[in-house]
């Protein structure tokens, strides 16, 4: 019983482990992207301060930190400034998605299109991503430059995929994997495969970084499908209901429809097809979420995922990073925030 306790708290502190053994570096990657964001136009300045100073995890930024690590780089500051790429990717593509799903609350404060409108979070989305294509100039090496800009182009296509399937309650899983993997895990899979790269490590370490991404990646997504239909604001710092109202079909409606009867199949149907969905329905949905068991149906499927990414590590050596990243990705699907 101790010994499950233990592991359990090992687990949720893994992600404050990974930021505290890289915690002097991460200082290094803030202060890097607020000189990169700097301009001399207002509104600019203005909504990048606000966007990259309302927190978040800086997941991203810390998995390329990590692995740099795991893969004993020390001398330089390249995996500094490929973490404030990473980091700065990530952001331009929650400025988009927050116009694209009229997300109005992010990491607990107003998105910066509810503030200041579509038009303007589109540009300064536009504008993070051109600032990181500078970094990644400035970096030099082809195989990153080559990484870090078709993940752009995946996530840009993985976002379209999801919109195109836009209601379709019976969507194969396959296809959601397919979106995940492309909107979400690609970066992921980015930002620990560069991490290998700065590090001149073997091809099979890099293989076994990248793989590892990916797949904590897909399991970090399918964490969020599911808190969004069982999460508290105050952690989340996301609305719950937020997918469900905007007719977005996640893991926990796809498990839901596999499992339901023929009358409630029906209502469900009814729900996505209608242009809006009201408390009720919701109500309604969690009700069969429940009583299916839904949430844990989720929490089984993505224990594949934590299985593959945990296992791609057995190839590094045992060391104090290599169980912080083994951890982490049992904390990619626990969390609450
Ligand atoms: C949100 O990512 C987008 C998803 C891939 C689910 P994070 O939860 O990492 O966002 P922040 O940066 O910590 O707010
Ligand atoms: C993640 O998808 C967005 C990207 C990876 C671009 P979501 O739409 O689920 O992210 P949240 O829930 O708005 O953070
Ligand atoms: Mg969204
Ligand atoms: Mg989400």
């Amino acid at each position: 019983m101790g010994t499950v306790v233990q592991l359990k708290k090992q687990i949720n502190n893994s992600y404050f482990q990974l930021k505290e053994s890289v915690d002097e570096k991460l200082v290094l990657v803030e202060e890097k992207i607020k000189s990169k964001l700097t301009s001399d136009v207002e509104l600019v300045q203005k909504m990048t301060n606000y966007h990259i100073h309302t927190g978040g995890k800086r997941l991203r930024a810390l998995l390329t930190l990590g692995s740099a690590k795991l893969c004993g780089y020390t001398k330089g500051v390249r995996d500094i400034n490929l973490a404030a790429c990473v980091e700065l990717i990530h952001s331009a593509t929650l400025m988009h998605d927050d116009v694209i799903d009229a997300g109005d609350l992010r990491r607990g404060k107003k998105t910066p299109n509810s503030i200041w409108g579509n038009q303007s979070s589109i540009l300064i989305g536009d504008y993070l991503l051109s600032r990181c294509f500078e970094m990644m100039v400035e970096d030099g090496n082809l195989e990153i430059l080559k990484i870090l800009s078709s993940t752009s182009a995946q996530i840009a296509q993985g976002e379209v995929l999801q919109l195109q399937h836009k209601g379709e309650v019976d969507m194969l899983e396959e296809t959601y994997l397919k979106i995940i993997s492309s909107k979400t895990a690609a970066l992921f899979a980015a930002a620990t495969k560069v991490g290998a790269i700065i590090s001149n490590t073997e091809n099979r370490k890099k293989d076994a970084l990248d793989f590892y991404g990916k797949n904590i990646g897909l399991t970090f997504q399918i964490a969020d499908d599911t808190l969004d239909y069982n999460s508290e604001f105050k952690l989340f710092g996301k609305k719950m209901g937020k997918d469900f109202f905007e007719g977005k079909i996640t893991l926990p409606i796809i498990l839901l429809f596999q499992k339901i009867n023929s009358l409630e199949k029906q209502k469900i149907n009814d729900f996505f097809i209608q242009e809006d969905r009201s408390d009720s329905d919701l109500s309604y949905t969690l009700n069969l979420i429940k009583k299916y068991n839904i949430i844990n149906e989720c929490y089984k499927k993505a224990d594949h995922f934590i299985s593959l990414a945990s296992n791609s590590l057995s190839i590094f050596k045992d060391s104090q990073e290599k169980t912080t990243l083994e951890n982490l990705t049992s904390f990619s699907l626990e969390r609450n925030f």
